[in-house]
């Protein structure tokens, strides 16, 4: 991109996302990254076609934005790229009988990512190296169109309390490795957080849902939790507050993972996925 360029970005048209063009993400400078920063706020996901980022590439780009966590474990252990403990791999490949990643071609529900942490990651970035011809397309959805439709009897108590974010399920419905799994969310591994939250950049605010398996409103009846979240998480993922992405080899997509939950269509198993992730630290 010349020196002096400003980005081109093309909003989705949903009330989250944006496409950023004309720029190689190998080679930014300053300036333009923190136009990307500032679109990466204002839009929750930002996605860049054609790039060709190798692994090295990936980390770099992402660690402009903070510290890189290392990749999480998952139902078949921890998987990430030889070399690269940062880089994450989403796939249904399997190598010589070996899954070479994690998720499977099934669906992923929506979800944070790693929300079961006390501290979980502010971004993520998701790089296409091979997709199928249909299916597995990525949905996202805001969270401050959540909080902003969310129903007017709910609100107040929205604002006290917090929501178990449950550590014993991924998205994929596997159960982590090393886990007992429990289908009681008060007794399951994960962590408490408020249901509201103030963005910490943008000072908006937004729901902080998580998933919702196993999730539990601390204090409440199970009953009356689970009536609750319902409700919530109907408003929190109906289509309008969505924006769905179809992927091409050498998409990279970067959302902002305190405002921004996601999901993913489940595709052909015969066919091949492979995504390389990272995640940054707030
Ligand atoms: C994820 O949930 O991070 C993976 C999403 C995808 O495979 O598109």
């Amino acid at each position: 991109m010349p020196v002096g360029a400003t980005l081109h970005v093309v909003p989705t048209g949903a009330p989250l996302g944006a496409e950023v063009r004309g720029v190689d993400l190998r080679s930014i400078t300053d300036s333009i990254f923190a136009e990307i920063y500032r679109a990466w706020l204002d839009h929750s996901v930002l996605l860049f076609r054609n790039q060709q980022l190798s692994d090295a590439d990936l980390i770099a780009f992402s660690r402009r934005f903070g510290l890189l966590d290392q990749a999480p474990i998952q139902e078949n252990g921890r998987r990430f790229v030889d070399g690269h403990p940062e880089i994450y791999v989403v796939s249904n490949v399997v190598e010589n009988g070996v899954a070479i990643g994690s998720l499977g071609a099934g669906e992923a529900v929506w979800h944070t990512d790693m929300s079961y942490l006390p501290d979980p990651p502010k971004a993520s970035a998701l790089y296409a190296l091979e997709v199928p011809s249909a299916g597995g397309d990525t949905s996202f959805c805001t969270m401050y169109g959540a909080w902003d439709a969310i129903p007017e009897d709910l609100r107040a108590d929205a604002l006290r309390l917090r929501v178990k974010h449950d550590g014993t399920y991924n998205s994929g419905g596997y159960v982590r490795a090393g886990v007992t799994p429990t289908d009681d969310p008060r007794t399951a591994p994960g962590t408490l957080h408020p249901l509201v939250c103030a963005h910490p950049e943008t000072g908006r605010r937004h729901l902080y849902l998580g998933r919702r398996r196993n999730a539990w409103l601390e204090g409440l009846p199970l009953d009356e939790s689970n009536a609750m979240l319902d409700r919530i998480w109907e408003t929190a993922t109906a289509e309008a507050l969505t924006w769905r992405h179809q992927w091409r080899a050498g998409d990279l997509v970067l959302w902002d993972n305190r405002c921004v939950m996601h999901r993913r269509d489940a595709f052909d198993p015969g066919s091949r996925r492979i995504m390389h992730r990272t995640q940054i630290k707030g």
